[in-house]
Parts: structure tokens; C-alpha cells; sequence
């Protein structure tokens, strides 16, 4: 038809973000895909609560099967985070045979190869760009940019808040709990920031890019995770002095079939690139072995940036249909790193 009507769960920083994208992008989506782009409905918790998007012609519900039970809606945005009502709504969309695009970390970490499975059983498509480094396109920059290549490391700055809150500290002298609560009111941090604080969001995304670069599931407790909030304006202060930056930084590795994940703050030279990526920016290295080494850099947090990461999926499996194929659920990844000799 002329019109594709998307279902959205949740409607927060990242969710109104999407629907402003998708009404100020009307005529590009219309250019591109032949057809229009609708939000159709949307879950939300409260219905009372005040909106800062247009949903007049939009229907908002507290009933899932309002949204995931519509046979208008042909493709699931889930931007309402957490794990396991996501979890079912996620698998009862693909059961309804309707594509699904997310931003939640949380989940794709813990349950992304399972879900990719369920996916590919109901020729669905399955996308989750914005759930690493916000308005970065990392994922597609390792999955299609560097499909020819084998990668040997991915390396970087991958959590906005906690970049946020070391500039602050760091160029302002800041208090850290203010820079905390600026970055909150931002919309930057996740509704629960001891994620952001402790490293485990950073931990999520660096399992998600290793996966990726990797084709191997990296399981979270794997991962040697230390945050940012025991550390005294003292410490980069002292770092300072001596023209060092500290930065979160996150690396995932592979050497002869061994996966090493780890996330650490780091005392980072300041003529290092990462030293001079501020605020709720992200950058993330990836080594090749044949392409050498290549630098991602953009906010990895926020409203617009992240719903331009959204959205682009949705022209994917838009287009996916419009062709019918099935995107990444049918495509092959690239060989596993536990598989792959050292010398290949
Ligand atoms: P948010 O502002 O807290 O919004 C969450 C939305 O989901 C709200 O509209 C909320 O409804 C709704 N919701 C939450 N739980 C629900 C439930 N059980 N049933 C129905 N509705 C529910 O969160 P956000 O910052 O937009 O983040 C959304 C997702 O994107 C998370 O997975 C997050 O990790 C990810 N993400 C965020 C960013 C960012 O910069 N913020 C960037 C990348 C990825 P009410 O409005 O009624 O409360
Ligand atoms: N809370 C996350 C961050 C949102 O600060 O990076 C983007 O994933």
C-alpha cells in the first residue's frame, strides 16, 4: 500500500524524538519508500502525562495487544527499555509476523542472538543500530562497512552520560552528582543511571560490538566492568596536572580465538583523539585486519541523534518489504572468531 504504519512502545526522550523525526522527515521517507510512514499507536504507562509531541492523530493505549494484536501495524519500535516486558513484546511481535527495530542494550545483550533466531523462524527482520553509540551507525559500520575484513579489536568511548559527567568534572569542576543530574535532565542517562555509573550500560554495548566483530556470544559476566562513580575530582584533577584526560573507555579483543571484554576507566594521553571526545559524544576505534585502523565519531546519546538511528532501520525493513526479502534475519554473519584460525 501507500502507507506503512508503525506501532511504537514507549514514547520518552528517544520515542517523542522518533515521532518528530518522522513527521519533519515526511517528504524524504515519502522520496525514498514510495509511501508514507505513520505512527499508528503507541504504549505508554500513563496517559495523563503531558506530551512535548503532536499525538493528535495518534492512538495512545496502556494495553500492549492494542499495539502488538494490530494487523495494520507492520513493524514494532520498542523504546520503552527494560528487559522483560520488552522481552515478550518483542517475541509476540515477530509471532505476529511484524518486524521489529529497538534501541534496548539491555535486552540485545542478554537475549540478541535468541531474538535474531525467533526473527529469522518468522522471516522477520530485526534491527537494533541505535542500541550502541546513539547516532553512531557502528553496527552497520561493522556488519556491512567491514564485512570483507577481519576485525581484531573494537575500541572506544561508548556511554554518554559517563563522558558527559567526566567533562564536566574535568573542564568545569563540577560536582559529580551535578554533572549527573544535568546529564539526567539532558536525557542522556538511562532511567536508572547506576547502569550508566557502574559500566554495565558501557559492558552491554561492548558485548553487543563484539558479538558483532566477532560472530561469537560474549556473555556479560564476562566482562571486567569498573564505572565511574567512585572517582574524585582529585583523581582527574591530578591526571590533569600531568596532561592526562580520564575517559570510560571500552575494548573488545580477539587473539587466537580468545574473546576479551573490559570495560576501565583510563588515563588517556591528551593528544589521544578519545581525550577529545566531550559531553555525551562517543567514539569507537575499529581495528581491521586488512583495512587497518578506522575511527566512529558522534553523540552516542540523546533524543534526535538516537531516533535518527531508529528511523534509518525503519527505512531498511521498509525497504526490505517493499522488495520482499528479509534483511539481517537471512544473511549470514561473518565467521565465527572461535572458529577462524589465527593465520587466516
Ligand atoms: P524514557 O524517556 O524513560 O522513556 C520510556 C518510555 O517507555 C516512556 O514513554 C514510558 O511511558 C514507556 N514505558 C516504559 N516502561 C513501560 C511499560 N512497562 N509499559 C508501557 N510503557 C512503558 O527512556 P528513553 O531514554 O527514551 O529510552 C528508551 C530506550 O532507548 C531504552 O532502552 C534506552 O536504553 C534506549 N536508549 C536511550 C538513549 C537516550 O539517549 N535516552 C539512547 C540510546 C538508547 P510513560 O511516558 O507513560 O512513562
Ligand atoms: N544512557 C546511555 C548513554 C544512552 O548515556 O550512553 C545511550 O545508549
Amino acid at each position: 500500500g501507500n502507507k506503512v504504519s508503525i506501532g511504537l512502545l514507549g514514547l520518552g526522550v528517544v520515542g517523542s524524538g522518533i515521532m518528530k523525526l518522522i513527521e519533519s522527515q515526511q517528504k524524504e521517507l515519502v522520496h525514498q519508500l514510495d509511501c508514507s510512514v505513520e505512527v499508528k499507536s503507541v504504549l505508554v504507562r500513563d496517559l495523563d502525562k503531558a506530551r512535548n509531541v503532536n499525538v493528535q492523530q495518534t492512538f495512545l493505549t496502556t494495553d500492549p495487544t492494542d499495539v502488538l494484536e494490530d494487523p495494520e501495524i507492520d513493524v514494532i519500535v520498542e523504546v520503552m527499555g527494560g528487559i522483560e516486558e520488552a522481552y515478550q513484546y518483542t517475541l509476540e511481535a515477530f509471532k505476529a509476523k511484524k518486524h521489529v527495530v529497538t534501541a534496548n542494550k539491555d535486552l540485545i545483550a542478554l537475549h540478541g542472538t535468541e531474538l535474531e533466531e525467533t526473527a529469522r523462524e518468522h522471516k522477520c527482520d530485526y534491527y537494533y543500530e541505535a542500541s550502541v553509540a546513539g547516532g553512531i551507525p557502528i553496527l552497520r559500520g561493522i556488519t556491512d562497512g567491514l564485512a570483507a575484513d577481519k576485525i581484531e579489536k573494537v575500541m572506544g568511548i561508548v556511554n554518554g552520560t559517563t563522558n558527559y559527567i567526566l567533562t564536566k568534572m574535568t573542564n568545569e569542576g563540577m560536582t559529580y552528582e551535578a554533572a549527573l543530574k544535568e546529564a539526567q535532565d539532558l536525557g542522556f542517562a538511562e532511567s536508572d543511571p547506576t547502569a550508566d555509573v557502574e559500566g554495565l550500560d558501557a559492558a552491554r554495548k561492548m558485548a553487543i560490538l563484539g558479538r558483532l566483530a566477532f560472530s561469537t556470544d560474549v556473555a556479560l559476566s564476562e566482562v571486567e566492568v569498573n564505572g565511574i562513580k567512585d572517582l574524585e575530582l582529585a583523581d582527574l584533577e591530578y591526571g590533569e596536572k600531568f596532561g592526562y584526560t580520564m575517559k570510560l573507555i571500552g575494548s573488545a579483543e580477539c587473539e587466537d580465538g580468545q574473546i576479551e571484554v573490559s570495560v576501565q576507566p583510563t588515563l588517556l594521553s591528551n593528544d589521544h583523539p578519545l581525550a577529545a571526545v566531550k559531553n555525551e559524544y562517543n567514539a569507537v576505534y575499529v581495528y581491521g585486519k586488512a583495512v587497518g585502523e578506522t575511527m566512529f565519531y558522534g553523540p552516542g546519546a540523546g533524543s534526535l541523534p538516537t531516533a535518527t538511528a531508529i528511523v534509518s532501520d525503519l527505512i531498511t525493513v521498509i525497504k526490505n518489504m517493499r522488495l520482499g526479502v528479509n534483511g539481517n534475519s537471512s544473511l549470514k554473519p561473518r565467521i565465527s572468531a572461535t572458529l577462524r584460525s589465527s593465520e587466516q
